[in-house]
């Protein structure tokens, strides 16, 4: 195994582009979460992103680029996919669009589906890599499928150390939890995963409300069964701790005894929870424990989107 090379962002730019022209894999910072990226056009690239992440290979990529006028090379925009990303691009909203004709990408990004997922991440690593590369790239969160995914260069090496070539390293991730997914098709706008921008925010933009997804829609394990998950079991909402239990606390820790305690904010705000939730998770789960109890989340602005987590993260194994 030749271990992972992890470069500080800045400085690995360059390299990274020459990685990803060479159809190798690069872990990238995102304002959301470390992105696996490869060349989206490059098929042996895809399936090698699928291969390290252990991930089944109908659950769709997402395609990243610079702007509208990049994304309009692979994706079809009507007048409300121009609105939603005019409002939130760059940044943390992935569009599911219908699959423009003739476009370079490789067919595995999106499987026998006649749509793709766009977005344009604003990172300023991210951009420049997308600018200096001149690539579109495919990035999944860089983990192992299932798993919790990763806001720091430490994450992404302990779960895919001697997988992938190049880690760029440009500390945590400032929001922490992924984008939100909204897939329009015709007249139907649907919200597919909540994320970092509110349903209120988008509607408002459309000045249309967003339905639920057709369950066809729902094609990856990331919007279905058991999904961001720890090994440890989650126990959600928990109003008082059992002994023997780690906790996930959220506001003023309750005053008992408890050894292992992490908060996500003693304050209780939620962006603040956002950011350290997967840190969290992640530390907690080091310590092998066999059950994290999760204090409640308000289901309020982000919270909406760190429950949604914290579920899929609590469903049983199928
Ligand atoms: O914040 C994010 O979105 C991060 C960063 C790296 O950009 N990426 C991320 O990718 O979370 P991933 O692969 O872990 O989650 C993408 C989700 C999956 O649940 C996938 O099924 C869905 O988007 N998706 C991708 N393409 C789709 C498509 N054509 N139709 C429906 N869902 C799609
Ligand atoms: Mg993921």
């Amino acid at each position: 195994m030749v271990n992972t090379q992890v470069s500080p962002a800045q400085s690995g730019i360059k390299i990274a582009c020459q990685i990803l022209h060479e159809g190798g894999m690069v872990a990238l910072p995102t304002e959301t979460v470390y992105g696996l990226g490869a060349d989206a056009s490059n098929k042996k690239a895809v399936a090698k992103i699928f291969a390290a992440k252990g991930r089944p290979k109908k659950n769709p990529l997402i395609v990243h680029v610079s702007n509208i006028g990049s994304a309009e090379n692979y994706g079809i925009f009507d007048k409300q996919a121009y609105k939603l990303a005019e409002n939130f691009w760059p940044g943390p909203l992935t569009l599911v669009l219908p699959k423009a004709s003739n476009s370079c990408l490789a067919p595995q990004v999106s499987p026998n589906l006649n749509t793709v997922a766009l977005r344009a991440p604003s990172h300023p690593i991210f951009q420049d890599v997308l600018n200096t590369s001149g690539l579109p790239v495919a990035a999944p969160s860089a983990n192992k499928s299932g798993e919790v995914s990763p806001t720091t260069a430490e994450h992404v090496l302990n779960d895919l150390n001697g997988s992938i070539d190049l880690i760029l390293d440009s500390g945590p991730c400032v929001l922490g939890v992924e984008s939100t997914v909204v897939m329009i098709a015709g007249s139907t706008t649907s919200l597919l995963r909540p994320g970092m921008i509110q349903q209120e925010d988008i509607e408002k933009v459309l000045g249309a409300s967003l339905v639920k997804p057709h369950s066809k829609a729902l094609h990856g394990p990331g919007m279905l069964s058991r999904h961001y998950a720890p090994r440890a079991k989650l126990r959600l909402d928990a109003l008082s701790h059992n002994k023997g239990e780690a906790l996930l606390a959220f506001g003023p820790t309750p005053p008992n005894e408890i050894e292992l305690v992490k908060n996500l904010s003693q304050k209780g705000d939620l962006i603040e929870a956002a950011a350290n939730l997967y840190a969290c998770l992640r530390e907690l789960d080091d310590k092998n424990v066999g059950t994290i109890s999760v204090m409640p989340i308000p289901e309020s602005g982000i919270g909406i989107a760190i429950n949604d987590r914290l579920r899929r993260a609590a469903a049983k194994k199928t």
